[in-house]
């Protein structure tokens, strides 16, 4: 029987680029299609969003349906994914208020992630003004994944620590009050480059705001001219000259990207990658060479994603549609669990059970 759950989701904050697509959306594809799942569902986390935006709510607004196209562009398909938006499930807030009561406050600003978005917020070690929602994100996560009962998470290395918490408040869960919560797992990508992708000026993170990102809805030609600008090795001055691959980002995003049939197709004087970085290491293999070479390999994945992209842009009511069918079900889903978690719990109260109870104690 087909037992796994699967959940993930991303804060609508950007368009999506290709870091998400090696990290993440890639492999999600590959589990949706290979079909050995009971449930997959895909969240758009507008509410964990919000918890550094709380100040620009029109920016979440405004990706909403930006995510949802850039789903469906990579063929994320919603007769096979459930894709919902967050703040609708109003289970997920719930189920957060009772988790808050099984983590403590040190166990939260000791999370790494959060401890280095804190820091990135320039709040250092000192914790003073950071939001209790912002802090709070880790365990809202855990109710994200528990409230479908997920057991396979496919996130990017970055998330293991928010895994790790949710976690560990279903074994406190479980251990407190009854076995409802089942545990996770995430599922990060087997090859070590398409964890982080650094950005095309080799800078660490692809991130709006350095404008080194390339995204699954640049055009052809701002794919070729961001390409062409990527940095590589800054020692590799003539073509002669011999060249270090390991920190040069145009062999990055070919160990994320290329395949042995895109030799045959594209450069056929090399039967693969190894080849081609021994002959960089050498010398006499140019940088505009494996540049056109890095463009044709993400051309083949862009164009149909963009082709894609354009089918749905002209179908947004579908769009909007196929977003609420899925948070409907999506709530059917988070309640049952909300329910049983009330019942472990003990505060559910307008039932058989808790009349009899009632009843007994006050006939005595
Ligand atoms: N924290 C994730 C991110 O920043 C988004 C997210 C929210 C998520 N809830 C989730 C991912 C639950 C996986 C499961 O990308």
């Amino acid at each position: 029987m087909k037992e796994n759950i699967i959940l993930t989701g991303d804060r609508p904050t950007g368009k999506l680029h290709i870091g998400h697509f090696v990290g993440s959306l890639r492999e999600r594809v590959k589990l949706q299609n290979e079909g050995n799942y009971k449930e997959m569902l895909i969240m758009i986390a507008d509410m964990q969003a919000l918890t550094d935006n709380s100040g620009n709510p029109q920016k979440v607004r405004d990706n909403i349906i930006e995510v949802m196209l850039d789903y469906l562009s990579v063929g994320l398909d919603p007769e096979k994914t459930i894709f919902f938006v967050q703040s609708e499930i109003k289970a997920l807030t719930e189920l957060t208020m009772y988790y808050m009561n099984l983590v403590t406050l040190p166990r939260l600003l000791r999370n790494p992630t959060v401890k280095s978005e804190i820091k990135m917020r320039g709040y250092d070690n000192d914790t003073t003004g950071v939001p209790v929602g912002f802090a709070n994100y880790p365990i809202s996560q855990a109710a994200d994944i528990t409230a479908f009962k997920a057991n396979v998470v496919p996130v990017g290395d970055d998330q293991l620590p928010m895994i790790e918490q949710t976690r560990e408040i279903v074994k406190s869960f479980n251990n407190t009050y009854n076995e409802v919560l089942i545990m996770p797992n995430a599922k990060i990508p087997d090859n070590k480059v398409c964890c982080r992708l650094p950005g095309t000026d080799g800078n660490a993170k692809m991130s709006k705001s350095l404008g080194n990102g390339i995204y699954l809805s640049d055009t052809k030609e701002e794919v070729k001219r961001k390409v062409m600008s990527m940095y590589t090795d800054p020692n590799h001055l003539k073509i002669s000259d011999p060249g270090n691959v390991e920190e040069n980002t145009v062999f990055t995003y070919l160990d994320a990207f290329c395949t042995d049939e895109d030799f045959i197709k594209y450069l056929p004087e090399y039967k693969n990658l190894d080849e081609l970085k021994n002959h960089y290491r050498r010398g006499g293999l140019g940088d505009v060479k494996i540049k056109q070479f890095l463009n044709q390999v993400l051309e083949g994945v862009l164009e149909p994603i963009r082709e894609k992209r354009k089918y749905y842009e002209q179908r947004i009511p579908e769009v909007i549609e196929i977003l609420k069918l899925g948070t409907a079900k999506a709530n059917s889903l988070a309640n049952e669990t909300l329910n049983e978690v009330k019942h472990a719990i003990g505060i559910d109260y307008f039932n058989e059970e808790f009349l009899n109870e009632q009843l007994n104690k006050f006939s005595k």
